[in-house]
């Protein structure tokens, strides 16, 4: 059974490494990895791979960054061209990103069957790009592989057979259990000069957030206010970076010395960071999965998520983009008033394994 494992975007790096573990131990399975580019900062890409024991990818697309459509087209052009040399029996395909959809649109019109890893997740909000590449991808899918229940569920609303979905749980949970020792003995706090449990760490990368100056502008005023009780770290996405620059709030944040802007950091220091943390203030789909599992108080800065079992389960909390609902929310948590979380089931840690088992019990 030969398989193509796409990766194309940071989240997608600490998804594949277990998947590529659990394939190596199937002796029916000859695995080639395909990274697409569309991330390819060091700090952003190549870091993953050195951390978490990522083979370097078999086939390097080198597409870059650029619109949705031209970006998407970029992949597609250069992944059909794979699909023909290469002639895998499957690829597969994970999570959400522009690559996910531009691979599993190229791969169904050559017919070549594919597999969706963190298949059915929904926030039944197509302004987010993530959302048409989620409802395309299942689509178009011939194995679905999800998360959690809520899942399956969005998906026979959809009228997508029982026969394709199997719910495994939550691969991302298998690199955390794995790294988590390693990363405590990272001290990342510390080397930055902040105590274990007294900060609150920030990401931000959302365009909805971060592309419009007023909503941004707000999240800063809100943070600014937050770091008088609380010292703040906030590691940017280039996204983020450049729009601090575009709508000058760089003088703003240097003003507030318990702001700490720093760099995009790697698996190992940012879950060490996220462990020790009084509360996360973030617009990420995984860390609203990490938090939960790790029991670590999260906001997450959307109107919805389409990951709604970190809610109803976990420590994740929706508080948008208001100012006032980001403060108030905030001090709560600074305060001591933290909702208590359970892990989910099937984020055991065991996802991979059972991600290989469905896929040989279908195509092999
Ligand atoms: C993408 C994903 C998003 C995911 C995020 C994680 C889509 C539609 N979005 O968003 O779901 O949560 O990755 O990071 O696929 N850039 C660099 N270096 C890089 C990559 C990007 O500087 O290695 C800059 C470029 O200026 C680029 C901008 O960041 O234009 C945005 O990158 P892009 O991949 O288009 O989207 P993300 O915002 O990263």
């Amino acid at each position: 059974m030969k398989i193509l494992n796409v990766i194309g975007a940071r989240p997608n790096m600490m998804k594949i490494a277990p998947i590529v573990e659990a394939m190596q131990a199937v002796e029916s399975i000859d695995q080639t990895l395909l990274h697409t580019g569309q991330h390819y900062d060091a700090k952003m890409s190549q870091i993953f791979f050195d951390e978490l024991g990522i083979p370097k990818p078999d086939i390097y697309l080198g597409v870059g960054s650029a619109s949705h459509a031209q970006q998407t087209a970029r992949i597609m052009v250069e992944f059909e061209k794979i699909l023909l040399a290469e002639k895998p029996d499957i690829v597969l395909v994970i999570g959400d990103v522009n690559s996910t959809l531009a691979c599993a649109v190229t791969a169904a019109k050559l017919t070549v069957p594919v597999v969706h890893v963190e298949a059915g997740l929904r926030s039944y909000d197509r302004t987010m790009p993530e959302e048409v590449n989620r409802i395309v991808t299942d689509a178009l899918s011939d194995l679905l592989l999800t998360p959690s229940p809520d899942a399956d569920e969005n998906l026979r609303k959809e009228g997508i057979s029982d026969a394709k979905i199997a719910f495994v749980g939550n691969v991302m949970i298998d690199t955390l259990n794995k790294h988590k020792q390693h990363a405590k003995e990272q001290k990342t706090p510390q080397k930055l000069g902040l105590e274990p449990g007294e900060y609150a760490l920030i990401t931000l990368h959302r365009p909805s957030n971060v592309d419009q100056r007023d909503t941004f502008t707000g999240i800063v005023d809100a943070l600014v206010d937050i770091a008088t009780d609380l010292p703040l770290l906030f590691p940017l996405h280039p996204r983020t970076q450049k729009r601090i620059e575009e709508f000058e709030l760089a003088e703003k944040i240097a003003a507030t010395p318990n702001i700490h802007l720093i760099e995009p950091l790697g698996y190992l220091p940012f879950l060490d960071l996220m462990m020790h943390a009084k509360v996360l203030l973030t617009d990420s789909g995984g860390i609203q999965e990490e938090t939960t599992i790790l029991g670590v108080p999260c906001l997450t800065l959307r109107p919805n998520t389409e990951r709604p079992i970190t809610i109803e389960q976990g420590t994740n909390i929706l508080v948008g983009s208001e100012p006032d609902a980001i403060r108030r929310e905030a001090r709560k948590i600074i305060a001591g008033q933290t909702k208590p979380a359970q892990i989910p089931d099937l984020w055991d840690g065991h996802t991979a394994p059972r991600i290989v088992e469905s896929i040989v019990q279908m195509f092999g």
